[in-house]
């Protein structure tokens, strides 16, 4: 089956150019190398991966929202790498970002109605009347009852403010949802209840989703696969199972021995990898009857990928 989104070969640079007096620096920052993933209709793919590993960048680059410097993105087998503004507009329909502050976006001089219809105003889609009943619909999908079409974004909880996000980016059905980090400013019991609706807005609406996430027990709940990124490339990918279980490269290790431990004893036995020592246990593979001397990312079995030397 054609996946809901596809990336292929992703990479960005970004040019920097820092200002000091008379010589302007320049440089220039691999912030993604080479990413490839798969995201099947109607699964939760975690991208996980310690701040600046290149998650954030490789969901916008997913989006369109910021430009790859290579690679290829498709959408429901379509490739909208190179589509212009007006060949893009049908797609962006489809695919839907929630960031972690989505709702320090809503407009406080909107109603929720009115916040969560625009997406339909913007693209045409129905009367007025059509789109305001639509909204209060998408609302009550999200849990809040109909009477919350007349209130305004100060008037709710950050927890509400991230339901009406969420109803806003799915008010147009899209296929692909990108969540950047959906539940990172919210308390335990909140991101409980916002990890469960998506679940639920996901197996009802046939969503895909992208689920960017630093909170790897969330990440463990909700997630089919799980891909590791480390300095912009993806080190390790697997279903979700494996990657808790039977994690192969020291990166996803020590990704998680870094998820909180309640026990003291335990806390205090833990020693985390540090960056050249996570480099140099690169796994070696051998009998692939190839050796390749540098890292690159194996299949190594039908449905994990390993970032490993060949010998
Ligand atoms: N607009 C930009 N201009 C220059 N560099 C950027 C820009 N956006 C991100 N970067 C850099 O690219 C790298 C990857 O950033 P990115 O935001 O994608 O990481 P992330 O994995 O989402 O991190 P976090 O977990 O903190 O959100 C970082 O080194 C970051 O500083
Ligand atoms: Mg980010």
């Amino acid at each position: 089956m054609t996946p809901a989104l596809e990336l292929r070969n992703l990479c960005k640079t970004y040019h920097l150019r820092q200002s000091g007096g008379v010589f302007a620096r320049h440089s220039d920052h691999l912030a993604v190398r080479d990413v490839s993933l798969i995201l099947p209709k109607n699964q939760i793919l975690g991208l996980v991966g310690e701040s600046g590993s290149g998650k954030t960048t490789t969901g916008m680059m997913a989006m369109r929202l910021v430009e790859p410097s290579s690679g290829q993105i498709l959408v429901g087998g379509y490739d909208i790498t190179a589509l212009g503004h007006a060949a893009l507009k049908p797609f962006r329909r489809q695919m839907q970002v929630v960031f972690q502050d989505s709702y320090s976006a809503l407009d406080p001089m909107m109603t929720l109605a009115q916040i969560v219809a625009e997406p339909l105003h913007i693209h045409g889609l129905g009367t007025a009347a059509e789109q305001a009943e639509q909204a209060l619909d998408m609302l009550v999908k999200t849990g809040l009852d109909r009477s919350y079409g007349g209130r305004y974004p100060h008037e709710l909880s950050g927890g509400q403010r991230q339901r009406v996000a969420i109803a806003r980016a799915l008010i147009l059905r899209p296929a692909v949802l990108v969540a950047d980090e959906p539940t990172s400013a919210l308390d335990v019991s909140v991101k409980a209840q916002i990890i469960n609706l998506l679940l639920d807005l996901q197996a009802e609406m046939g969503l895909s989703i992208l689920f960017i996430s630093h909170d790897l027990s969330v990440v463990r709940s909700l997630t089919d696969k799980v891909a590791v990124m480390f300095q912009g490339r993806i080190v390790e990918e697997a279903a979700t199972e494996t990657i808790f279980t039977d994690a192969r490269h020291p990166y996803t290790r020590s990704l998680l021995q870094a998820i909180p431990v309640l026990n003291p004893r335990e806390r205090r036995a833990r020693r985390f990898l540090s960056r050249a020592e996570i480099e140099a246990a690169t796994p070696r593979l051998s009998g692939y009857g190839v050796s390749t001397g540098k890292p690159e990312l194996i299949q190594i079995a039908p449905d994990h990928r390993l970032e490993a030397i060949l010998q």
